[in-house]
């Protein structure tokens, strides 16, 4: 039987380059949309997928994170002699939902080192990793669409999506091509090769991989036998690219809309379209927005 996925790791010590100046001291995983950091709702949709174990890979500056799920109790005795309730356990929320470990990558040496550091937490299983800056909003949480087709096969599966030509060199790129089996429509694709930021003119596809994998552990000794690869950097993408010597991939072009919230613009159609979705802020947010003209 193929075993369960019960642990997600997830990068995040990453410069955050894209979003300077406000990441200059303060982690881009605590970027907030609306009012809850990137990487909560990170943990939410794996939690939601019924994922629990959470590895968190950090790095010098990061430790608003660790405070973040942890128990303030200062926080906590305050709002409730102020009979805060509704707050109080909203915040009280964030350190009951996960049972979390950090470990910290020195250097930001590459996604590929960052899922690394995790081998040792992560033992011999089966895990998921996430990049909080991808954030999805779907019906069924991402993690559960991969979750599914990893059920089946028991075999890596990474989260696709189509894009433009012009905006493929930003990505790691597959070629691949649909598989059909019952339960699943053309969405399943067995990955043939895989590209870390190809040139536009030299992508397999136009199928860029989305921050959302579910691995299997001998992609721990694939990155290892990794070199480093775009930017210097040791590469996901191409430690996955060497697990295909041995392994399938599959890949699944999800259903959701993915932001890219690691970047300016992207974040601020992610504010928007977050803000316009919540009850308690949606309306008088569109009567804002309304009366700005748009
Ligand atoms: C990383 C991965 C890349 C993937 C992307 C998705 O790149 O290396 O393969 O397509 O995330 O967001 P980054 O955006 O961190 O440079």
């Amino acid at each position: 039987m193929t075993p369960k996925v019960r642990k997600a790791v997830f990068p995040a010590a990453g410069l955050g380059t894209r979003f300077l100046p406000a990441t200059k001291a303060m982690p881009k995983e605590m970027l907030p949309l609306v009012d809850k950091p990137l990487i909560q709702y990170a943990i939410e949709e794996a939690i939601a997928s019924g994922i629990h174990n959470i590895v968190i890979v950090t790095g010098r500056g990061k430790s608003s994170i660790e405070d973040h799920f942890d128990v303030s109790f200062e926080l906590e005795h305050l709002l409730e002699s102020k009979h805060k309730t509704e707050t109080l356990q909203a915040v009280r929320q964030i350190s009951e939902m996960i049972d979390v470990a950090y470990v910290r990558q020195k250097e930001a040496l590459g996604l590929g080192h960052a899922i690394l550091r995790a081998k040792d937490l992560v033992g011999p299983e089966p895990f998921a990793a996430v990049l909080s800056d991808d954030v999805i909003d779907s019906q069924v949480p991402c993690l559960k669409q991969l979750g599914d087709v990893y059920e089946f096969y028991g075999c890596p599966v990474v989260a696709l999506m189509e894009v433009p030509r012009e905006a493929i060199s930003a990505y790691g790129v597959v070629a691949a091509e649909p598989v059909k089996h019952a339960g699943h429509g053309s969405n399943v694709f067995r990955i043939h090769d895989l590209v870390e930021k190809p040139k536009a003119e030299e992508a397999p596809s136009n199928l860029a991989i989305i921050g959302r994998y579910i691995l299997t552990p001998e992609v721990f000794s694939a990155i290892e036998a990794t070199p480093p690869g775009r930017g210097g950097e040791i590469q996901l993408t191409d430690g996955l690219r060497h697990l295909l010597r041995s392994r399938p991939i599959y890949g699944v072009k999800f259903e959701g809309k993915r932001f890219d919230a690691g970047d300016k613009l992207g974040f601020l159609k992610a504010t928007v379209e977050f803000a316009l979705k919540r009850e308690d802020l949606g309306g008088p947010f569109r009567d804002y927005l309304q009366k700005l003209g748009f």
